[in-house]
């Protein structure tokens, strides 16, 4: 049999083969998140938690001022310059040059630098990768450059990165749940104050099962800062009543209904699904608390079914994804995840159900889609950290 080789010994190989000897290896996770979703840039709570799954960068400096990618993976190189930043038309060192960028508007002084990246995060599956990749990168060019940035400032640099070089308006969830991952344990973190506390999360008796729609969320980044701008169109309205509400995490869902409904009915959808989100992720919090996983599985399927008719980010591939484990007393709950237009949704299954759970799902998927979707077991891990091999 041959022995799997990790990861990041194979990065570490494939950058002493294109550069020499790397000075550090870092490894970034991908995330779930497990309810709370599109309330992280209405400043509500969300529930995440970092993966097993992550993205390895083996990074040293240069004596000048370029920068040289190479991503292991797709085999694809970026060469460029520090002082000139500007989109590489290849997507994936777009999330790094962002980071860059967002040292230097800082005020941090670096100098060229070769990493190599890869990783074994599905690719465009709605579990991050590319908020893996920003934080992997800022947490190395920190080591690297001895920034001493705070672990916040951190996932701060990878949002800006990636709201204002790779242009998607997103929340602040993603490295957030990277950087400040824990093993055994979801995060459950305040997106207004950013206090976060972690919660644990038993999972000896079931298993997070991720099935994958294959479907590429292309529309995800027009729609989704759509979706921002109609939550924020609702703000607007509430406030010429309720001066006080900042955004819709202080909005009340009898705020919502006394100045949106009869409105403009897509702006009422998105901020009732927002506002019951909030809300539906605090009772949620409770029934973790109580250790009741049936409760906690049943606001999972709610949270799909706003998503789907009231927010409309889901896609029929993720609707007929949950539809096939409804009603089944081995899931406890189930839903889209993450953006949403495409990606996984997210299983809470009993442990011993979970191969004939598989196998089913995937028979029915290919009778309605004429393919087989990628299933994959994720259990929750560490955040962002150094690799010492
Ligand atoms: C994407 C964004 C996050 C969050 C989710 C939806 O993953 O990057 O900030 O808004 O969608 O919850």
């Amino acid at each position: 049999m041959q022995a799997i080789v990790p990861i990041s010994s194979r990065v570490r190989e494939i950058y002493q083969q294109q550069f020499g000897d790397p000075a550090l290896i870092v490894r970034s996770p991908g995330r779930i998140n497990l309810i709370g979703e599109h309330t992280d840039y209405n400043l509500g709570f969300v529930l995440p938690a970092a993966i097993d799954k992550a993205i390895y960068i083996a990074i040293n400096k240069r004596d000048d001022d370029q920068i040289l990618l190479y991503a292991a993976d797709l085999d694809q190189f970026y060469t460029g310059n520090l002082h000139a930043l500007n989109k590489s038309g290849q997507q994936w060192p777009d999330f790094m040059l962002g980071v860059v960028q967002q040292l230097q508007k800082a005020g941090h002084v670096i100098s060229g630098f070769s990493a190599v990246v890869m990783g074994d995060v599905p690719l465009g599956a709605g579990l991050s990768s590319s908020a893996a990749v920003e934080c992997a990168t800022v947490f190395a060019l920190n080591e690297l450059f001895g920034l001493q940035l705070a672990r916040l400032t951190m996932v701060q640099t990878a949002q800006k990165a990636e709201n204002e070089f790779v242009g998607l308006q997103c929340g602040i969830m993603d490295p957030f749940a990277s950087i400040f991952g824990k093993e055994g344990h979801v995060i459950r973190l305040d997106c207004r104050s950013l206090d976060f506390a972690y919660m644990p999360f038993a999972t000896d008796a079931y298993r997070i099962v991720l099935f994958d729609t294959g479907v590429k969320h292309s529309l995800a980044s027009s729609e989704y800062n759509l979706r921002r701008e109609e939550c924020e169109a609702g703000v607007r309205m509430i406030q010429k009543t309720y001066p006080q509400v900042q955004s819709l995490r202080d909005a009340a869902p009898y705020m919502v209904n006394e100045c949106l409904q009869g409105g403009d009915p897509i702006v009422y959808n998105r901020c009732r699904f927002v506002v019951e989100e909030i809300n539906r992720l605090q009772e949620a919090c409770d029934d973790l608390i109580n250790n009741d996983l049936i409760a906690f599985g049943q606001k999972m399927f709610a949270t799909h079914d706003g998503l789907s008719r009231l927010y409309a980010v889901s896609c029929p591939e993720a609707d007929t994804l949950v539809d096939l484990v409804r009603n089944r007393p081995a899931v406890l709950g189930a839903r889209m995840m993450g953006g949403g237009f495409g990606g996984c949704t997210i299983n809470l299954v009993q442990k011993d159900a979970v191969e004939a759970l598989i196998k089913e799902v995937e028979e029915s998927y290919e009778v309605s889609f004429g393919r087989i979707p990628k299933s994959y077991m994720v259990t929750i891990a560490n955040g962002t950290s150094i690799v010492t091999i």
